[in-house]
């Protein structure tokens, strides 16, 4: 009878399973029965957490010891979902929460959007799951939906950590309405690819659509505004901090990095650098986007910064340059506002539907991806790997 022999990278044993009648998934389910994920297995950067420097935010704050617990018992954590209307009266022409049959239309209200109760529900599941955060991440822009306060109101109540991911210049230049944010235990992200470059950062919520009644104010100016008295009510004086940057980096503004990296750094903002998510409108790779050798060259150099400068020592292989590893995908899921459940918002593997089935249910399938948690993007490396295929493709 034929054997086989493997080494768990994890445990470091030698397994000897009998090859017809058992494969390595069950062998790998039973050493996690008996041994489990162990913090050493992790990456150690996901220790790095109050530093007063913005490396990770409130919300992600989840040590080597907590991940290895919570994968062990498969509890999510951390996932994301779209729990607000598709609606966005901005029209970024990369924006993954659209699809890309839509490419220069208006991001407007889906007539298939999970109803107010439905949703409200899905905060009470992923609690039961034992979500200590969910990522706010759209549809549209979750602050102009209408339940949005019903929302973050059942995420405090249920205990969870909102993390409102946020184009700012709509709502936030309101201090009751930040206020508000700040009592519910909110973090906040805003999306800033230039803080500076008011025609870059303008011409990107802009989009490239005709529009027949474009926005005239200066969204810069106001997301900076907005920014300002997040930092004035006190987000940022939290450890980890309150305040995020969602800074996708392409060619366009990579001459501004190393100066927002500073500008988080010494304000204890997160700044999550990076590239653009193989999803959404940006399925197909989009103009200035960054090689993989490229981002990873940065984000060496932006690793070198955090040593030299600010006294934090970190691998630079990341999805986020110079912040925490990712735990939405295998921590989380990833939740569409029609219903349908992906592993993450990079959009690799289709899971189910919120209308057929529980998260729970939905939740069960993704244990192979918990088990192998280890803080990159394999969304994105898939899509490089197939970039490089039809590079070498076009060259023969
Ligand atoms: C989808 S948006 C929704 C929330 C809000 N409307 C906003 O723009 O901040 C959430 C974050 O994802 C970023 N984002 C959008 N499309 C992306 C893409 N294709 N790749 C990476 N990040 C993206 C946005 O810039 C933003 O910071
Ligand atoms: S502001 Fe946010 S939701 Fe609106 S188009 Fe841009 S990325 Fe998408």
């Amino acid at each position: 009878m034929p054997h086989c022999q493997t080494l768990d990278t994890r445990t470091g044993l030698v397994v000897y399973f009998v090859i017809t009648r058992v494969g390595y998934e069950e062998v790998a389910s039973m050493i996690d029965t008996f041994v489990g994920r162990t913090a050493d297995s992790l990456p150690p950067e996901f220790d790095i957490i109050k530093t007063g420097r913005g490396y990770t935010m409130a919300g992600w704050d989840f040590s080597r010891a907590e991940l290895a617990a919570a994968i062990n018992a498969h509890q999510m954590l951390n996932p994301a979902m779209e729990l607000g209307t598709n609606a966005c009266p901005w029209n970024c022409s990369f924006c993954f929460t659209e699809s890309p049959d839509n490419p220069d239309g208006a991001k407007r209200r889906l007539t298939n959007e999970m109803s107010i109760a439905r949703r409200l529900q899905l905060i009470d599941e992923a609690a039961a799951l034992g979500a200590r955060s969910i990522n706010f991440v759209g549809a549209g822009e979750p602050t102009i939906d209408p339940n949005f306060w019903q929302l973050i109101e059942r995420m405090h109540l249920r205990h969870i950590t909102p993390i409102v991911y946020t184009e700012g210049a709509l709502r936030l230049t309101d201090r009751a309405f930040v206020q508000r944010l700040y009592d519910l235990g909110a973090t906040v992200v805003f999306k800033v690819n230039s803080l500076h470059d008011e025609a870059y950062q303008n011409a990107i919520v802009a989009g490239d659509g005709v529009r027949k009644n474009p926005r005239s104010e200066n969204y810069t100016e106001r997301r900076n505004a907005a920014i300002d008295l997040c930092m004035d009510i006190g987000f940022h004086r939290h450890d980890p901090t309150r305040l995020a940057f969602d800074t996708i980096v392409c060619a366009q503004n990579a001459g501004e990095i190393f100066d927002l990296h500073r500008f988080a750094r010494r304000n204890n903002i997160f700044i999550l650098i990076v590239n653009y998510l193989p999803s959404g409108r940006s399925t197909d790779p989009l103009h200035g986007a960054l090689s993989r050798a490229e981002q990873f060259d940065l984000f060496a150099q932006l690793a070198r910064v955090d040593r030299e400068e600010f006294d934090l020592e970190l691998a630079s292989r990341f999805p986020y340059a110079g912040g925490t590893p990712c735990t939405i995908r295998g921590m989380g899921l990833f939740v569409k506002i029609g219903g349908r459940v992906l592993d993450c918002p990079g959009e690799s593997e289709s899971l189910g539907d919120l209308r057929e089935n529980s998260l729970a249910e939905i939740w069960g399938r993704a244990r192979h991806i918990t088990r192998a948690l280890d803080g990159g993007c394999a969304p994105r490396e898939v899509a490089w790997a197939k970039q490089r295929k039809q590079l070498s493709i076009e060259r023969t």
